[in-house]
């Protein structure tokens, strides 16, 4: 398997506006195994986004080394696609122009327009071919988002907080598209992500991060099978578990009533 991630004593340092020096990111030390689905947790600010630009090769460390398997990360790469909050499709290009952009810059397009077809059905947008992006929902326009980075065949895939603005329902219909992409494509997955039982639901490893300048501050492995129990015992625990780091658990103690 390829797309093994492996980030080496990374710090990275901004200049603020009044001169001083922001570090966002503070000796950051981790190994994702190829195929392996991995959350980042942490609180705003902390510096999560700023990993995942690194990863992309859209910015570049202050200090240390970033490779994916055996190469060091230099600059971006359709092997790492990146997907946001707001997909950010082309608004002037209809979804199967969108889905099929990655492919036309490559000039690959001609080869594999079968491509383009087979990614808009695994999204499920069949029959959207000639929407534009704003005669869409939020779903559907995160699920062509999706399909505009899969379509480049990444062997890393990067997901910053992709399913944010989604409302719940779409949100886990989604979170279970998620999981039938990564086990058909078995691409590396790094999901940004602010919701603990998304995080839970998803990964094989969750990495919490401390306030800013952020560091790892626990990681935690799920080894719990596919499909997940959202409210089987093992997943509360877990979530339990996690709400407890990022000191968000509440009142712990037991109820005073019973049901
Ligand atoms: N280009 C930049 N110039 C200056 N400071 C920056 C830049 N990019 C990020 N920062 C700072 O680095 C810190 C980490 O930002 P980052 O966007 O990585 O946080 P985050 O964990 O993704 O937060 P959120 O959960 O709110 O998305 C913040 O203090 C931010 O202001
Ligand atoms: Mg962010």
């Amino acid at each position: 398997m390829v797309g093994a991630v492996n980030i080496n004593s990374v710090t990275k340092k901004f200049a603020a506006d009044d001169g001083s020096e922001i570090t966002a990111l503070n000796g950051i030390d981790l190994k994702v195994r190829a195929g392996e689905f991995i959350s980042l947790i942490g609180p705003s600010g902390c510096g999560k986004s700023t990993l995942l630009r690194l990863i992309a090769g859209l910015s570049k460390p202050t200090e240390g080394t970033l490779f994916i398997d055996e190469s060091e990360i230099k600059g971006t790469s359709y092997e790492r696609g990146l997907v946001f909050q707001n997909a950010m499709l082309f608004p002037w290009l209809n979804i199967y122009d969108n889905i099929a952009f990655g492919l036309k810059a490559r000039k690959v397009y001609r080869s594999s327009k079968d491509r383009v077809k087979s990614f808009i059905s695994m999204v499920s947008l069949d029959g959207f071919e000639k929407s534009f992006p704003h005669q869409l929902s939020g779903g559907m326009i995160q699920r062509a988002g999706l399909a505009r980075v899969l379509i480049n065949d990444p062997k890393v895939l990067l997901l910053d907080e992709p399913l944010g603005a989604l409302d719940a329902f779409t949100r886990m219909n989604l979170q279970d598209e998620l999981i039938r992409i990564w086990k058909k494509e078995k691409m590396t997955m790094i999901l940004v992500t602010h919701d603990v039982d998304e995080a839970v639901y998803l990964s094989d490893r969750i990495v919490v991060m401390t306030p800013r300048p952020a560091k790892i501050e626990k990681i935690i492995d799920v080894n719990l099978s596919y499909p997940r129990a959202r409210s089987g015992s093992e997943f509360l625990y877990l979530r339990t578990q996690i709400l407890k780091i990022l000191n968000y658990a509440g009142k712990t103690e037991e109820p005073g009533y019973y049901i």
